[in-house]
C-alpha cells in the first residue's frame, strides 16, 4: 500500500439527480476551499460520454468510466475533491474518504425534475432511482459502513447544516491524518478519537 499522499479528504457527494448534488458541493466547496469536481463538466470537456444507442432515449450519454478515471486520478491522488456525480462505486475505495448521499422527499424531487423538463421517460426512471435507494444501496456495496451518510436537501436549513457538518469532518479529518493542526492533538495529550467526537455522526 502506498502511502496515502493527500493533505485533504476526497469526499463524494453523490444522490439522483434533482436532490441537492451541485448545490451541496458549490456551498461546501466555497466554505471549505476544497475543489468542486463537476464530473459533467469533466466528462463533457474530455467528451467521453458516448450518446446511447436506444432510439427511445437518445440524448442519454454514457460514460466511459475508466477514460473518466484516468482524467481524474491525479485530483484524487492529490486529494481535497469533492466529487459531483450520480454514480459512486467506479471511484477506487482507496481514494476515498466520505461518500455523502443526498435524499430528498419524492413530491419535491418529482417538481425539481419537472422544472427541469425532464421528459416522462426520464423523470420516471429518476424517481424509481430515488424509491428504491439505489444510490444509497451502491455506496453501502462500495465503501464500508462508516463511509457512507445519508444527507436530507429539502430546505436552505439542510443545506446550511450538511455544509457544516462537512465542514468539521474536515477538520476532523486533517486532525485525525495529522495533516493539520496536529499540534492541537498533541497538546491537548493526543487523545484517540472517540465516535462521539466525529461530527458526521452525532445526529445520523
Ligand atoms: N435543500 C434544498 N432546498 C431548496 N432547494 C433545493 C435544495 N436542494 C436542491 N434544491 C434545488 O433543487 C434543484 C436541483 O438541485 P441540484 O443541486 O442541481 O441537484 P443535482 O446536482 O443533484 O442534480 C435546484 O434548483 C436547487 O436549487
Ligand atoms: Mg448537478
Amino acid at each position: 500500500m502506498p502511502e496515502m499522499l493527500r493533505t485533504s479528504p476526497n469526499i463524494i457527494i453523490t444522490g439522483t439527480p434533482g436532490v441537492g448534488k451541485t448545490t451541496h458541493c458549490q456551498q461546501l466547496a466555497q466554505n471549505s476551499g476544497l475543489h468542486h469536481l463537476d464530473v459533467n463538466a469533466v466528462v463533457r470537456q474530455h467528451n467521453i460520454g458516448e450518446s446511447s444507442n436506444d432510439p427511445d432515449d437518445p440524448n442519454t450519454k454514457i460514460v466511459d468510466e475508466d477514460r473518466l478515471l484516468d482524467c481524474i486520478e491525479n485530483d484524487l491522488e492529490e486529494g481535497g475533491q469533492i466529487i459531483d456525480w450520480h454514480a459512486c462505486d467506479l471511484f477506487p475505495p482507496s481514494m476515498i474518504d466520505l461518500c455523502c448521499v443526498i435524499r430528498c422527499d419524492n413530491q419535491m424531487l418529482y417538481d425539481r425534475l419537472k422544472q427541469r423538463n425532464y421528459d416522462d421517460k426520464k423523470l420516471q426512471e429518476n424517481m424509481d432511482c430515488e424509491i428504491m435507494e439505489v444510490l444509497l444501496q451502491e455506496a453501502r456495496d462500495a465503501y464500508d459502513e462508516e463511509m457512507v451518510v445519508e444527507l436530507r436537501s429539502e430546505s436552505t436549513e439542510d443545506i446550511d447544516s450538511n455544509v457544516q457538518r462537512l465542514e468539521s469532518w474536515i477538520k476532523q479529518w486533517r486532525k485525525d491524518h495529522g495533516k493539520e493542526e496536529a499540534a492541537d492533538v498533541e497538546a491537548k495529550g493526543g487523545e484517540g478519537k472517540k465516535d462521539e467526537d466525529d461530527p458526521m455522526f452525532l445526529h445520523g
